[in-house]
């Protein structure tokens, strides 16, 4: 494992990615805010086995936050994210600041329309657009040829294929399934802000959503039904509901009833005490 290149400034990803395309190599991009666990980890060696060369990028983007969020306190570690980018054979990482990436003046943003509605898109306003934006950033800047996402964001992976598709940035977005704890919680940098106690409630969101994929293949279709299942397990443990919803995976359009060979997809967010935690399932009627 070799401790992978540090960039700071775009003009030195430019001569990075000029130096690459000049061996004829092809370049996996993954973009993170840090903190990074085995989810991120996961992104970039699939990259490895796609590309040649992974370049992962680690910034908290001030601008995909609201202003009661936890911009301020969101947690780093940049010497032990190097180390693990290393090991999962990342190249290079790019840690730009906030002043790098927004300088006095900046004025330019991006909004993909359809797929930032409801959801997350209605209960953190201006937040997708602050995701499309620094991604469409990141993305003109090292011109990928392939960058990965995870479904854990389902609906930030619909808005990120919508952006790439309609700029016509010539990347192909690569959705990763959701890495999960032993006992089911979806990974996440938040994770660590849960007390002893929280941590334990937490396994209620995946426990609902796996209760309803199970509902779902033994053949209940009501979605209001659906719902009813994965919100029980949330009551029990406490967790403060933000939404629990069922759409069509491919167009995020809200559904009544599951439809045989019609994707589906079950979105939840909850509060455990002040932090705000998310997870989706894959639904589908046999
Ligand atoms: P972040 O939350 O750090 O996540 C970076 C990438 O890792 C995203 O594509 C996310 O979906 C993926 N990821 C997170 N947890 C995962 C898990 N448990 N399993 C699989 N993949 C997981 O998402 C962001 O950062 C930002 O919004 C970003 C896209 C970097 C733009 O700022």
């Amino acid at each position: 494992m070799t401790t992978p290149r540090l960039l700071k400034t775009p003009q030195e990803v430019r001569w990075f990615e000029r130096d690459l395309r000049r061996r004829g190599q092809t370049l996996a991009l993954v973009p993170t805010m840090g903190f990074l666990h085995e989810g991120h980890l996961s992104l970039m060696r699939e990259g490895r086995a796609r590309c040649d060369v992974v370049a992962a990028t680690i910034f908290v983007n001030p601008t995909q936050f609201g202003p009661r969020e936890d911009l301020s306190r969101y947690p780093r570690d940049l010497a032990g994210d190097l180390a693990k980018c290393g090991a999962a054979s990342a190249a290079v990482v790019y840690a730009p600041e906030p002043a790098t990436v927004y300088p006095d003046g900046y004025q330019t943003y991006v909004s993909v329309e359809q797929a930032s509605l409801g959801l997350c898109g209605d209960r953190r306003p201006g937040h997708f657009r602050g995701v499309a934006t620094v991604v469409a950033k990141l993305l003109a800047l090292f011109r990928p040829d392939v960058a990965l996402f995870g479904e854990k964001d389902y609906q930030q992976l619909k808005v990120i294929e919508a952006l790439a598709r309609d700029l016509e940035l010539g990347v192909e977005v690569v959705g990763r399934p959701t890495v999960r704890e032993a006992d089911g919680l979806a990974m996440s940098s938040r994770n660590a802000y849960l007390s002893p106690d929280e941590r334990e409630r937490a396994r209620a969101l995946s426990k609902g959503l796996f209760a309803m994929a199970a509902a779902a293949a033994a053949g209940q279709a009501d979605v209001a039904a659906l719902v009813a299942l994965g919100t029980s397990p949330l009551a029990e443990a406490n967790v403060r509901l933000d939404y629990l919803e069922v759409r069509d995976a491919a167009t995020l359009s809200p559904l009544t009833a599951l439809t045989p060979g019609r994707p589906a997809r079950a979105l939840v967010a909850g509060f455990l005490g002040t932090t705000r935690l998310i997870d989706n399932l894959a639904l589908q009627v046999p």
